[in-house]
Protein backbone atom coordinates (compact mmCIF):
# COMPACT_ATOMS: atom_id res chain seq x y z
CA UNK A 1 0.00 0.00 0.00
CA UNK A 2 1.04 3.39 -0.56
CA UNK A 3 2.24 5.62 2.37
CA UNK A 4 0.84 8.86 3.04
CA UNK A 5 2.95 11.92 3.89
CA UNK A 6 1.72 15.39 6.00
CA UNK A 7 3.46 18.39 4.05
CA UNK A 8 7.19 17.30 4.33
CA UNK A 9 6.84 14.81 7.26
CA UNK A 10 7.70 11.30 7.33
CA UNK A 11 5.87 8.71 5.05
CA UNK A 12 3.18 6.79 6.98
CA UNK A 13 1.08 4.02 7.05
CA UNK A 14 -1.76 5.05 5.38
CA UNK A 15 -4.47 4.23 7.49
CA UNK A 16 -4.47 5.52 11.36
CA UNK A 17 -6.40 3.75 14.91
CA UNK A 18 -9.15 6.01 16.28
CA UNK A 19 -9.96 5.89 19.51
CA UNK A 20 -12.90 7.61 20.46
CA UNK A 21 -14.83 6.05 23.22
CA UNK A 22 -12.12 3.89 24.64
CA UNK A 23 -10.71 4.69 28.15
CA UNK A 24 -13.70 5.08 29.63
CA UNK A 25 -15.26 1.71 30.77
CA UNK A 26 -12.20 0.43 33.46
CA UNK A 27 -13.03 -3.17 32.18
CA UNK A 28 -12.40 -2.51 28.42
CA UNK A 29 -9.25 -1.26 29.00
CA UNK A 30 -7.23 -3.97 28.08
CA UNK A 31 -8.79 -5.36 25.27
CA UNK A 32 -8.62 -1.79 23.86
CA UNK A 33 -4.90 -1.14 24.80
CA UNK A 34 -3.95 -4.52 23.64
CA UNK A 35 -5.25 -3.76 20.04
CA UNK A 36 -3.53 -0.27 19.90
CA UNK A 37 -0.45 -2.06 20.52
CA UNK A 38 -1.27 -5.56 18.16
CA UNK A 39 -1.68 -2.22 15.48
CA UNK A 40 1.11 -0.65 15.94
CA UNK A 41 3.11 -3.86 16.20
CA UNK A 42 1.07 -4.30 12.43
CA UNK A 43 2.99 -1.27 11.27
CA UNK A 44 -0.18 1.21 12.12
CA UNK A 45 1.61 4.55 12.90
CA UNK A 46 -1.23 7.42 13.37
CA UNK A 47 -3.34 7.31 16.96
CA UNK A 48 -5.72 10.15 16.34
CA UNK A 49 -7.06 11.11 20.06
CA UNK A 50 -9.00 14.39 21.25
CA UNK A 51 -9.24 16.10 24.56
CA UNK A 52 -12.82 15.70 24.51
CA UNK A 53 -13.00 12.11 24.22
CA UNK A 54 -13.96 11.03 27.42
CA UNK A 55 -13.10 14.27 28.57
CA UNK A 56 -9.44 13.32 28.95
CA UNK A 57 -10.09 9.77 29.53
CA UNK A 58 -8.60 8.42 26.54
CA UNK A 59 -5.78 10.11 26.53
CA UNK A 60 -4.75 8.72 29.57
CA UNK A 61 -5.23 5.58 28.36
CA UNK A 62 -3.03 6.05 25.62
CA UNK A 63 -0.09 7.06 28.23
CA UNK A 64 0.80 3.54 28.43
CA UNK A 65 1.56 3.16 24.74
CA UNK A 66 3.04 6.73 24.63
CA UNK A 67 5.25 5.12 27.02
CA UNK A 68 6.08 2.22 25.11
CA UNK A 69 5.95 3.22 21.49
CA UNK A 70 6.37 6.86 21.17
CA UNK A 71 8.75 6.71 18.40
CA UNK A 72 6.89 4.09 16.75
CA UNK A 73 3.49 6.33 16.65
CA UNK A 74 2.64 9.56 14.82
CA UNK A 75 0.42 10.96 17.60
CA UNK A 76 -2.63 13.43 16.90
CA UNK A 77 -4.34 14.82 19.23
CA UNK A 78 -7.57 17.67 19.12
CA UNK A 79 -8.49 20.92 21.10
CA UNK A 80 -11.86 22.06 21.43
CA UNK A 81 -12.42 25.39 19.79
CA UNK A 82 -14.03 26.48 22.74
CA UNK A 83 -10.41 26.49 23.68
CA UNK A 84 -8.83 28.04 20.57
CA UNK A 85 -8.00 31.66 22.07
CA UNK A 86 -4.40 32.40 22.97
CA UNK A 87 -5.17 32.54 26.76
CA UNK A 88 -6.55 28.91 26.72
CA UNK A 89 -4.92 27.38 23.73
CA UNK A 90 -1.63 26.94 25.96
CA UNK A 91 -3.40 25.26 28.90
CA UNK A 92 -5.60 22.95 26.42
CA UNK A 93 -2.05 21.60 24.75
CA UNK A 94 -0.08 21.39 28.30
CA UNK A 95 -2.97 19.19 29.78
CA UNK A 96 -2.98 17.15 26.76
CA UNK A 97 0.27 16.31 26.91
CA UNK A 98 0.42 15.67 30.49
CA UNK A 99 -2.04 13.47 30.24
CA UNK A 100 -0.36 11.87 26.93
CA UNK A 101 3.08 11.85 29.29
CA UNK A 102 4.88 13.30 26.13
CA UNK A 103 6.36 16.21 24.95
CA UNK A 104 5.29 16.56 21.76
CA UNK A 105 2.60 15.66 19.25
CA UNK A 106 3.17 15.00 15.53
CA UNK A 107 -0.36 16.79 14.30
CA UNK A 108 -2.63 18.89 16.52
CA UNK A 109 -5.94 19.70 15.60
CA UNK A 110 -9.11 22.39 15.75
CA UNK A 111 -11.80 19.58 16.97
CA UNK A 112 -14.41 21.86 14.76
CA UNK A 113 -14.47 25.56 13.65
CA UNK A 114 -13.96 28.61 16.36
CA UNK A 115 -15.27 31.58 16.80
CA UNK A 116 -11.90 32.33 17.70
CA UNK A 117 -10.20 34.50 14.50
CA UNK A 118 -8.10 32.23 12.36
CA UNK A 119 -5.15 34.22 13.04
CA UNK A 120 -4.84 34.04 16.49
CA UNK A 121 -5.18 30.31 16.36
CA UNK A 122 -2.26 30.45 13.77
CA UNK A 123 -0.08 32.82 16.44
CA UNK A 124 -0.21 30.42 18.88
CA UNK A 125 0.32 27.37 16.82
CA UNK A 126 3.75 29.11 15.55
CA UNK A 127 4.88 29.20 18.84
CA UNK A 128 4.29 25.59 20.05
CA UNK A 129 5.89 24.26 16.80
CA UNK A 130 8.91 27.09 17.79
CA UNK A 131 9.59 25.39 21.28
CA UNK A 132 8.75 21.36 19.33
CA UNK A 133 5.71 21.07 20.86
CA UNK A 134 3.47 20.21 18.15
CA UNK A 135 4.69 19.15 14.21
CA UNK A 136 2.10 20.27 12.36
CA UNK A 137 -1.72 21.60 12.32
CA UNK A 138 -4.74 20.86 11.20
CA UNK A 139 -8.31 21.35 11.44
CA UNK A 140 -11.29 19.21 11.31
CA UNK A 141 -14.94 19.56 9.90
CA UNK A 142 -14.31 22.36 8.05
CA UNK A 143 -16.61 22.34 5.13
CA UNK A 144 -15.33 23.77 1.14
CA UNK A 145 -16.69 27.01 2.13
CA UNK A 146 -14.79 27.23 5.52
CA UNK A 147 -11.76 25.55 4.42
CA UNK A 148 -11.50 28.35 1.08
CA UNK A 149 -11.51 31.29 3.85
CA UNK A 150 -8.69 29.90 5.44
CA UNK A 151 -6.85 29.13 1.88
CA UNK A 152 -3.46 30.79 2.61
CA UNK A 153 -3.09 28.97 5.26
CA UNK A 154 -3.19 25.77 3.73
CA UNK A 155 -0.83 27.21 0.73
CA UNK A 156 1.70 27.71 3.44
CA UNK A 157 2.06 24.93 4.86
CA UNK A 158 0.13 25.81 7.93
CA UNK A 159 -2.71 23.84 7.80
CA UNK A 160 -1.79 20.12 6.41
CA UNK A 161 -5.10 18.31 6.77
CA UNK A 162 -8.85 18.46 7.20
CA UNK A 163 -10.35 15.69 9.36
CA UNK A 164 -14.05 14.54 8.13
CA UNK A 165 -16.91 12.20 8.51
CA UNK A 166 -16.03 10.16 5.04
CA UNK A 167 -17.65 6.76 4.45
CA UNK A 168 -18.97 4.78 1.79
CA UNK A 169 -22.52 5.73 2.99
CA UNK A 170 -20.94 9.73 3.16
CA UNK A 171 -19.51 10.37 -0.31
CA UNK A 172 -20.98 13.87 0.06
CA UNK A 173 -17.38 15.28 0.29
CA UNK A 174 -16.40 13.75 -3.03
CA UNK A 175 -18.71 16.40 -4.51
CA UNK A 176 -16.19 19.37 -4.05
CA UNK A 177 -14.06 19.10 -0.61
CA UNK A 178 -12.51 15.99 -1.19
CA UNK A 179 -10.87 17.31 -5.08
CA UNK A 180 -10.19 20.50 -3.33
CA UNK A 181 -8.04 19.06 -0.76
CA UNK A 182 -6.18 16.88 -3.04
CA UNK A 183 -5.27 19.75 -5.49
CA UNK A 184 -3.94 21.99 -2.44
CA UNK A 185 -1.87 18.88 -1.36
CA UNK A 186 -4.10 18.57 1.83
CA UNK A 187 -4.60 15.09 3.67
CA UNK A 188 -8.14 14.30 4.17
CA UNK A 189 -8.57 12.42 7.30
CA UNK A 190 -11.21 10.06 6.49
CA UNK A 191 -13.42 9.84 10.61
CA UNK A 192 -15.80 7.14 10.94
CA UNK A 193 -15.48 5.28 7.96
CA UNK A 194 -17.65 2.74 9.17
CA UNK A 195 -20.70 5.14 10.20
CA UNK A 196 -19.84 3.78 13.41
CA UNK A 197 -20.44 0.36 12.65
CA UNK A 198 -23.76 1.30 10.10
CA UNK A 199 -21.80 -0.17 7.57
CA UNK A 200 -21.90 -3.54 8.84
CA UNK A 201 -25.47 -3.62 8.51
CA UNK A 202 -25.59 -3.22 4.54
CA UNK A 203 -27.30 -6.64 3.12
CA UNK A 204 -25.90 -5.56 -0.25
CA UNK A 205 -22.42 -4.54 1.00
CA UNK A 206 -22.24 -7.47 2.89
CA UNK A 207 -23.30 -9.85 -0.21
CA UNK A 208 -20.89 -7.81 -2.29
CA UNK A 209 -18.13 -8.78 0.46
CA UNK A 210 -19.34 -12.42 0.58
CA UNK A 211 -19.34 -12.73 -2.71
CA UNK A 212 -15.27 -11.43 -3.48
CA UNK A 213 -14.23 -12.92 -0.53
CA UNK A 214 -13.37 -9.41 1.72
CA UNK A 215 -13.52 -8.65 5.25
CA UNK A 216 -16.20 -5.61 5.16
CA UNK A 217 -13.87 -3.50 6.81
CA UNK A 218 -10.79 -3.89 4.86
CA UNK A 219 -12.93 -3.53 2.15
CA UNK A 220 -14.19 0.09 3.11
CA UNK A 221 -10.33 1.13 4.32
CA UNK A 222 -9.48 -0.09 0.28
CA UNK A 223 -12.60 2.15 -1.19
CA UNK A 224 -11.22 5.07 0.90
CA UNK A 225 -7.30 4.40 0.00
CA UNK A 226 -8.56 4.51 -3.48
CA UNK A 227 -8.73 7.95 -3.23
CA UNK A 228 -5.41 10.32 -3.32
CA UNK A 229 -4.75 11.98 -0.21
CA UNK A 230 -7.07 10.29 1.84
CA UNK A 231 -6.01 8.82 5.26
CA UNK A 232 -8.94 6.93 6.60
CA UNK A 233 -8.79 6.52 10.78
CA UNK A 234 -11.34 3.39 11.16
CA UNK A 235 -11.82 2.54 15.36
CA UNK A 236 -11.68 -0.69 16.64
CA UNK A 237 -10.68 -2.50 20.08
CA UNK A 238 -11.49 -5.59 18.84
CA UNK A 239 -8.30 -7.81 18.05
CA UNK A 240 -10.01 -9.91 15.61
CA UNK A 241 -11.89 -7.37 13.77
CA UNK A 242 -7.92 -5.72 13.59
CA UNK A 243 -6.20 -9.17 12.60
CA UNK A 244 -9.07 -9.54 9.90
CA UNK A 245 -8.87 -6.27 8.27
CA UNK A 246 -5.34 -6.06 8.15
CA UNK A 247 -5.22 -8.78 6.48
CA UNK A 248 -7.41 -7.92 3.98
CA UNK A 249 -5.58 -4.58 3.31
CA UNK A 250 -3.48 -6.64 1.68
CA UNK A 251 -5.80 -7.95 -0.88
CA UNK A 252 -6.20 -5.56 -4.75
CA UNK A 253 -9.21 -4.12 -5.15
CA UNK A 254 -10.51 -4.59 -8.75
CA UNK A 255 -12.50 -2.45 -10.96
CA UNK A 256 -15.61 -4.61 -10.88
CA UNK A 257 -15.84 -4.83 -7.31
CA UNK A 258 -15.64 -0.60 -7.56
CA UNK A 259 -18.41 -0.62 -9.60
CA UNK A 260 -20.42 -2.11 -7.38
CA UNK A 261 -19.51 -0.19 -5.05
CA UNK A 262 -20.46 2.74 -6.35
CA UNK A 263 -24.20 1.57 -7.85
CA UNK A 264 -24.82 0.72 -4.09
CA UNK A 265 -22.86 3.96 -2.67
CA UNK A 266 -23.56 6.16 -5.36
CA UNK A 267 -20.85 9.10 -6.01
CA UNK A 268 -22.32 12.59 -4.53
CA UNK A 269 -23.85 14.91 -7.67
CA UNK A 270 -24.80 17.74 -6.40
CA UNK A 271 -23.04 19.87 -3.33
CA UNK A 272 -24.64 19.11 0.14
CA UNK A 273 -23.88 20.14 3.47
CA UNK A 274 -20.75 18.66 5.63
CA UNK A 275 -22.14 15.68 7.56
CA UNK A 276 -20.61 15.86 11.37
CA UNK A 277 -20.40 13.48 13.40
N1 LIG B 1 -12.91 14.87 14.16
C1 LIG B 1 -14.08 14.46 14.55
O1 LIG B 1 -15.02 15.25 14.78
C2 LIG B 1 -14.34 12.98 14.70
C3 LIG B 1 -15.65 12.50 14.80
C4 LIG B 1 -15.82 11.11 14.91
C5 LIG B 1 -14.72 10.27 14.93
N2 LIG B 1 -13.46 10.76 14.87
C6 LIG B 1 -12.28 9.87 14.91
O2 LIG B 1 -12.46 8.83 13.95
C7 LIG B 1 -12.35 7.56 14.59
C8 LIG B 1 -13.23 6.52 13.92
O3 LIG B 1 -14.58 6.90 13.92
P1 LIG B 1 -15.67 6.25 14.92
O4 LIG B 1 -15.01 5.73 16.12
O5 LIG B 1 -16.72 7.28 15.07
O6 LIG B 1 -16.36 5.09 14.10
P2 LIG B 1 -15.95 3.99 13.00
O7 LIG B 1 -14.49 3.79 12.93
O8 LIG B 1 -16.71 4.31 11.78
O9 LIG B 1 -16.65 2.69 13.64
C9 LIG B 1 -16.27 2.17 14.89
C10 LIG B 1 -17.27 1.08 15.25
O10 LIG B 1 -17.20 0.03 14.26
C11 LIG B 1 -16.99 -1.21 14.94
N3 LIG B 1 -16.15 -2.08 14.11
C12 LIG B 1 -14.87 -1.86 13.73
N4 LIG B 1 -14.44 -2.86 12.95
C13 LIG B 1 -15.46 -3.73 12.85
C14 LIG B 1 -15.62 -4.98 12.17
N5 LIG B 1 -14.64 -5.48 11.44
N6 LIG B 1 -16.82 -5.61 12.27
C15 LIG B 1 -17.83 -5.07 13.00
N7 LIG B 1 -17.74 -3.89 13.69
C16 LIG B 1 -16.56 -3.25 13.60
C17 LIG B 1 -16.29 -0.85 16.24
O11 LIG B 1 -16.55 -1.85 17.20
P3 LIG B 1 -15.31 -2.71 17.81
O12 LIG B 1 -14.47 -1.74 18.56
O13 LIG B 1 -16.01 -3.71 18.64
O14 LIG B 1 -14.59 -3.35 16.65
C18 LIG B 1 -16.97 0.46 16.59
O15 LIG B 1 -18.19 0.22 17.24
C19 LIG B 1 -12.77 7.89 16.03
O16 LIG B 1 -12.43 6.85 16.92
C20 LIG B 1 -12.06 9.19 16.25
O17 LIG B 1 -10.69 8.96 16.52
C21 LIG B 1 -13.25 12.11 14.73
Amino acid sequence: MNKIQFNDSELLYPVGLGTWQMGEITSNKKNELNTIFQAIDSGIQLIDTAEMYGEGKTELLLKEVVKQKRNKIFLVSKFYPMNAAKKKLKNALENSLSRLGTDWLDLYLLHWPSNTPFDEIIESINVFKKSGKIRYFGVSNYSYDELKKIENFIDNGSVVTNQVYYSLNNRGIEFDLLPYCQVKNCVTMAYSPFDQGDIFKNKNFLKLCEKHDFDPAALVIKFLLNKDLVLPIPKTSNLRNLKKMLTDLEKNLNDDILEILSEIFPHPRKKSPLSII
